[in-house]
């Protein structure tokens, strides 16, 4: 039995989605364990495209379990939402197979709703955030606000949560020139959405516990990325959620030594949607590059993802923190026909050169990246299945990059497709 964690190393967007939909044919539980439908996760089998937010992403698998833990925040009615579309898609959802923790915080019409409006209101240092609710439900979590999952059974519990979020949320909503919340539409919403989702709820702990006594395999599917942690990432543009490998543990209900194996999806240049320090980012015809051969729109909000150059010092950095113990090295075949690929070695700031990532959103913003550049290879390696079969330049860019990042690369991909990647060495061996 071996359980597996799998996080993005970077601003999301790594081809997680993939990896798990790859990686669950060796596992029996799939968990979501943060986030929420901010997510955008996509998968591509033969001629069909998924595009998943809150499910995981082992779901498009009959014979698998999927789990969302207690440190998701949950949309019910986006839950719904994508449990149908993927009904109508010939997926098999039913109890059986989905479970959504008891514990876990609700998304509610208002957190979406105050998302937007700090946004709006400014405009000019927003996070540009994916406008979910996702900030706004964590917030009332912590501030020990929340409706639960389980709560659903309880139509007191609801009223009493709902009055009790209203008190704190319409101040704000008030001071905004907005509308206060209407109780009764919300409570009447949630009993009509709750007759759909309740069947779902459960201790999934008890699952999970019972799992690993049956010694199944289960995989940790992390949303976002390690550079959005909300303790680690370029606060304060970051979600509000940690996204680091240990939170599987705290996410799902799981114990810390049950996390086996900690794989870090790493996209072979970077890539971020939304506000905030990216040293390597590009502006050139490189930028034009990348972003067109990598598809780089943002899969939930349809905004182009900002590109730039692989950064070795964030990734390094990323994997002490987050405990990565091997990468999957994802869309190489974007770098494909490259003259020359630069990677970020350093960086410079003022009169120092760093070998590390500042905490201050200060000096973040200030670091210039210092390159090393390699040469390109020649043809192309979309769809390459073996590490053989690639050629010598793309290795040695791999090869050269596990030597920067200071670990293996487990996995290469090199289209969106499920079949095309290659294993060197099985994060589940
Ligand atoms: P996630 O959020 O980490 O799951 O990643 P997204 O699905 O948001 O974005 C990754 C995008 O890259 C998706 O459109 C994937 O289909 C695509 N993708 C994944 N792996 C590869 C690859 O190896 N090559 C190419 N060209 N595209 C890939
Ligand atoms: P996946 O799982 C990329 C970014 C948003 C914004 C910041 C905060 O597909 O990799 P939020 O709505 O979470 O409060 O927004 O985080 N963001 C993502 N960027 N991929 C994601 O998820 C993201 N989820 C949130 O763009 O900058
Ligand atoms: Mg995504």
């Amino acid at each position: 039995m071996v359980n597996v964690v799998l996080v993005g190393s970077q601003w999301g967007d790594e081809g997680k989605g993939k990896l798990v939909d790859w990686l669950s044919s060796q596992a029996d539980v799939i968990v979501r364990f943060q986030g929420g439908h901010n997510a955008g996760h996509t998968i591509v089998i033969d001629k069909d495209t998924y595009k998943l937010s809150l499910l995981p992403s082992g779901i498009v698998r009959p014979e698998k379990v999927c789990i969302i833990g207690n440190g998701v925040v949950v949309d019910l009615w986006k839950l719904e939402e994508e449990i149908e579309s993927l009904k109508l898609k010939g997926i098999k959802i039913n109890s059986e197979n989905l479970k959504v923790a008891d514990n876990a915080s609700l998304i509610l019409p208002f957190h979406k709703d105050l998302d937007s409006i700090r946004e709006d209101s400014n405009k000019k240092n927003n996070i540009g955030t994916t406008r979910r609710g996702i900030g706004p439900a964590y917030e009332d979590k912590v501030g020990r606000r929340s409706l639960r999952a389980g709560d659903l059974r309880d139509p007191e519990m609801i009223k009493k949560r709902i009055n009790l979020m209203a008190l704190h949320h319409n101040p704000l909503r008030a001071h905004f020139g907005q509308s206060l919340i209407d109780e009764e539409k919300v409570y009447n919403d949630l009993l009509k959405i709750s007759l759909k989702i309740l069947p779902y709820i459960c201790p999934v702990w008890r699952y999970l516990s019972d799992s690993i006594k049956n010694k199944k395999n289960i995989l940790f599917e992390g949303a976002q990325g390690a550079l959005l942690d909300i303790d680690y990432g370029t606060y304060p543009y970051v979600t509000s959620s940690n996204t680091l490998a240990g939170y599987a543990s705290v996410g799902s209900g799981v114990g810390v030594h049950n996390l086996n194996y900690v794989l870090g999806i790493t996209k072979a240049y970077t890539t971020r949607v939304g506000s905030g320090p990216f040293p390597t980012e590009l502006f050139d015809k490189n930028f034009e590059r990348l972003a067109q051969k990598g598809h780089e729109i943002g899969t939930v909000t349809g905004r182009p993802r900002r590109c730039g150059w692989f950064d070795s010092v964030l990734v390094r950095q990323i994997t002490e923190i987050s405990g990565i113990n091997g990468l999957a090295l994802t869309k190489l075949d974007v770098l494909d026909g490259f003259d020359e690929i630069k990677v970020c070695t350093k960086y410079k700031l003022e009169d120092r050169f760093l070998d590390y990532f500042p905490n201050s959103i200060d000096e973040q913003s200030k670091v210039e990246p210092v390159y090393e550049s390699i040469k390109g290879w020649k043809g192309s390696v979309r769809g390459v299945r073996s590490w053989k079969d690639l050629p010598k330049g793309a290795q040695d860019y791999v090869k050269f990059l596990e030597h920067l990042v200071g670990i293996n690369a487990d996995l290469v991909t090199t289209s969106p497709e499920r079949e095309d990647t290659i294993l060197i060495r099985s994060p589940f061996s």
